[in-house]
Parts: structure tokens; C-alpha cells; sequence
């Protein structure tokens, strides 16, 4: 599988639970979300199980939810129906999905236009899974495009959400 962004993927953070906790009663059941969490914080071995990636992609905007209401941020989605189901560790996908959604929401963060978030999933002519998470925010300048795939790169004032101690980059 590829995807648009793989910047560092394990940016565990608190905004999805601040975000469940102000979910209204229209979305899923409870004991569906808190399994949901449970199982988003668990740190264990990888397990490999087949999983639906559209099926990732609407847990991760459910989890979101409450910051997409707050933030006015308009969701699209274009999920392919026709995909295959693929062999690997549900809890990483989500970390994944959710990094690449809370980096996309951080870029509009300052803007005052429409703030549009898209997702796509499809397969490509060889057979791969392409997701895209796109965004219509500030962008990367051109000479931080080497560094994103650096491990503990980070531009935001506040580092990793995860706790790192290192210091924020100009690119
Ligand atoms: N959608 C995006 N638009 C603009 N810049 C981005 C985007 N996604 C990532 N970046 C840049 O890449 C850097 C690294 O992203 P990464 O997700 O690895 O860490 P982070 O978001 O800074 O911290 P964390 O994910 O731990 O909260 C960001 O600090 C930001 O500068
Ligand atoms: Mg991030």
C-alpha cells in the first residue's frame, strides 16, 4: 500500500479523545467507540489481520469528528468500493490515518478560506492500494520535501504530539 504522506506515523495524541468525548448521540454506538480507542492506544505487537482500509478511513473521521465540527473543516471522500481487503496491523493504519488527517487540519489551521480536507482510496494499474489524504492549507515548502520523511521532523511549535523533546525546524 502506499499513501501521499508517510510522514512519521506514531503521533499518538489526546485531540481524538477530547473529540469522542463531544461527539453528539447520531454516530456510532459507545461501546463501539471506547472499543475503538481502546484498541487505538494499545501498545502490542503488531497483528496482522485482514482489514478494510475505507472501513479505517471512517473510524479515523468518526474519531475526529468533534475537531471537524470545531474547526469547520468541509470532509470528501472518494473511497473506491471495489478494494480489496489487506493484510495488516489495523492499530497502525489507524495512527497512520490519523497523523496524516491531524497534519492536513494543523495546515488550514491558520487559514480563513473554506477548509477542505479530501480522502481517496483506490488501486492503481499495478495493483496497489493508493490512499491520498489531501489538503487545501499552507503546504510544504519545497525545501522541507527531503525532510518529512525524516524521523522526529516537526515544524510545530508545540514538537510531537507524542512527547519528543526535539526542537521545532526551519526547513
Ligand atoms: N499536510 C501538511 N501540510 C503541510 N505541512 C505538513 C503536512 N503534513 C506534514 N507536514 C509537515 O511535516 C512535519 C512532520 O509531520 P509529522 O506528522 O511527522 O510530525 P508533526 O505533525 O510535526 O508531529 P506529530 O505528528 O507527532 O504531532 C510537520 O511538522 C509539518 O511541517
Ligand atoms: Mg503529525
Amino acid at each position: 500500500m502506499a499513501t501521499s504522506n508517510s510522514a512519521t506515523n506514531d503521533g499518538l495524541n489526546t485531540r481524538a479523545c477530547l473529540s469522542m468525548r463531544s461527539r453528539g448521540g447520531d454516530g456510532p454506538r459507545a461501546s463501539e467507540i471506547t472499543g475503538r480507542i481502546r484498541s487505538f492506544f494499545k501498545k502490542e505487537e503488531p497483528q496482522r489481520e485482514l482489514v478494510d482500509v475505507n472501513e479505517i478511513v471512517r473510524e479515523i473521521i468518526a474519531l475526529l469528528h468533534g475537531e471537524i465540527v470545531r474547526y469547520s473543516i468541509s470532509i470528501r471522500t472518494e473511497l473506491a468500493s471495489d478494494l480489496p481487503n489487506i493484510r495488516r496491523d489495523r492499530v497502525q493504519l489507524q495512527q497512520v490515518f490519523m497523523n496524516l488527517m491531524l497534519n492536513a487540519m494543523d495546515a488550514m489551521n491558520e487559514m480563513h478560506d473554506a477548509r477542505e480536507l479530501t480522502i481517496k482510496s483506490q488501486r492503481n494499474p499495478q495493483g496497489q492500494l493508493l490512499i491520498s489524504i489531501s489538503d487545501n492549507g499552507v503546504g510544504l515548502p519545497a525545501q522541507c520535501t527531503d525532510k518529512i520523511f525524516e524521523s522526529f521532523f516537526t515544524t510545530k511549535p508545540q514538537g510531537h504530539r507524542y512527547g519528543a523533546v526535539d526542537q521545532p525546524t526551519d526547513c
